[in-house]
């Protein structure tokens, strides 16, 4: 018999944070998806915030890795690390079964690896689940019904939009443009217009307290100092920013981030935008918080958008709801 004694778990394995739902519980997990390495053992020396804080302090003997890449797996066996270390510390020892999401998309052999990795990491059976079918449930959608919702999921590497539809994704397109090059926009601007070299940390700093979708309405923010290092001297140095500026420096991203949704939007069923028009589009993922997005979107779009709530949750609840279906999906497996 399956799942005796041990609580079935929702992983939410993204590129920039994992989440874990417990079934009964809800979420008891949210850790950064980094991984503190000594270089010469390979050892773990740290893994989650505790890790994330390393990222750019760490002397020549430890290398703070994300290994997860444009919502796939890009380092193997430091993924089947960081898994072992979040399912130990949620249910222990007990093998339990996990239901994984993985973005729409991704091949066989992507998939295969998210399975094997959540095996050797303890988990006793795993199951994957389409990430932007399991936002959509976590946003509350009607995903069953014989209407069209439209979902974003703005993450840290990648952005998923699709549309759905009894129980299904009719149509999707994840593009490698979300939190991630958000924040390289900004540390290339900083690098460009004032010579200092800030981290992927001050960077989304910047991006988290001032950053906006909008020019137009950053006018409204006001200016935050950083720090970094200056190009010329050497020598650490702060700046004011200004958030139009920050503005201007993330629009491409911005740009590209509609672009897919219009391009969705053009692959759907008269009667799929129909629904879409009365209902709106619903954003998750952490970049569904940054400054004004809804707006943007909704004005190059002509479509109310809305941000769901608890946005960065959304995955893993709708991860650990689907653990329901988990009885039809071992059937359908055999
Ligand atoms: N308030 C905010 N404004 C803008 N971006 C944010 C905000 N909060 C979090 N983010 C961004 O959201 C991304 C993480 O979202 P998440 O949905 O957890 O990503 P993933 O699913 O890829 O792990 C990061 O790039 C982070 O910088
Ligand atoms: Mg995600």
């Amino acid at each position: 018999m399956f799942g005796l004694g041990a609580k079935n778990i929702g992983i939410d394995l993204g590129t920039a944070n994992t989440l874990v739902y417990m079934e009964g519980k809800g979420i008891v997990l949210r850790e950064p998806s980094v991984v503190a390495k000594n270089t010469h053992t390979g050892k773990v020396i740290a893994v989650g915030s505790e890790a994330r804080e390393m990222i750019g302090r760490t002397p020549e003997s430890i290398v703070a890795i994300r290994p997860m890449k444009d919502g796939v797996i890009a380092d193997y066996d430091t993924t089947a690390s960081m898994l072992k270390y979040f399912i130990e510390k949620t249910v222990g020892n007990s093998k339990p079964s996990a239901m994984i999401c993985v973005p729409s998309g991704v091949t066989e052999v992507e998939k295969r690896a998210v399975i094997d990795a959540a095996r050797v990491a303890g988990a006793r059976e795993a199951f994957v689940i389409e990430e932007p079918f399991a936002a959509a449930i976590g946003a509350g959608l009607p995903v069953m019904d014989p209407t069209g919702s439209m979902v974003v999921d703005i993450g840290g590497g990648t952005t998923d939009v699709a549309t759905i539809s009894l129980g299904g994704i009719v149509s999707s397109t994840s593009i490698r443009q979300a939190g991630d090059k958000f924040n390289t926009a900004i540390v290339n601007y900083v690098h460009s217009n004032f010579n200092l070299l800030i981290g992927e940390r001050t960077a989304e700093d910047i991006k988290i307290q001032i950053g906006s979708a909008s020019v137009e309405k950053a006018e409204d923010i006001e200016a935050v100092n950083i720090r970094g290092r200056d190009l010329v001297t050497g020598l650490p140095k702060s700046v004011d920013v200004k958030a139009v500026d920050v503005a201007h420096a993330i629009q491409d991203v911005v740009q590209d981030i509609i672009v897919a949704i219009k391009e969705t939007l053009e692959q759907t069923s008269p009667e799929i935008a129909a629904d879409v028009i009365d209902h709106g589009i619903v954003l998750t993922g952490g970049g569904a918080l940054l400054k004004n997005l809804p707006e943007i979107i909704s004005e190059a779009t002509k479509v109310p958008v809305f941000i769901a709530q608890d946005p960065l949750d959304c995955v893993a609840v709708g991860t650990g709801e689907s653990l329901k279906n988990i009885e039809v999906m071992r059937k359908n497996r055999r």
